[in-house]
């Protein structure tokens, strides 16, 4: 596991865009931490390192925003789902193992179609404008991401 700590928003952004330019097509990247702890912030980050220019907004009422980066990134926020079969009508099969990279919000919402194998991120509020960001590969696929992040 790889972890960090980042003093303020913009910290967090760029360590985004850091872990952002690892990423590449298939990659699952879910995001675990209370409401404020900067799971957006960090998307926003992913996002530029993946090389898109649009501006990151919560998608908490649409459930997911998409945006063109060297390959589409799905950026789901799972926050309102009320049961995982929610996001069958979203048709996220597509997204999540398509041609993009899919970032979500409150993973915990998909309990038993959660995928099998995904870059885990934890992010702990410690302080103000302080945070814990844990990073974790879980899949044999990511072992490649892994092995980059360390020399980030
Ligand atoms: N080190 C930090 N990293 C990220 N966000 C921070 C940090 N310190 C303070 N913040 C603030 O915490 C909030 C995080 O918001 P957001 O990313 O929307 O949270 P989440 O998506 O996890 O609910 C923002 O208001 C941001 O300014
Ligand atoms: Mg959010």
């Amino acid at each position: 596991m790889a972890v960090f700590v980042t003093h303020s928003e913009q910290e967090t952004v760029e360590l985004g865009i850091k872990m952002g330019k690892l990423l590449e097509a298939g990659d699952i990247v879910l995001l675990y931490g209370d409401l404020g702890a900067g799971k957006t912030v960090l998307t926003r980050g992913l996002v530029q390192g993946l090389g898109a220019k649009d501006v990151v907004t919560s998608p908490t009422y649409t459930l997911m925003h998409r945006y063109e980066g060297r390959v589409p990134i799905y950026h789901f926020d799972l926050y309102r789902l009320s049961e995982p079969d929610e996001v069958l009508d979203l048709g996220y099969e597509e997204f999540f193992y398509g041609d993009g990279v899919s970032i979500v919000e409150w993973p915990q919402r998909l309990e038993y179609l959660c995928p099998e194998e995904y870059v885990r991120v934890k992010i702990e509020i410690v302080g103000d404008g302080k945070r814990k960001i844990m990073v974790d590969a879980v899949g044999g696929r990511y072992s490649r991401f892994e092995k980059e992040l360390r020399n980030i």
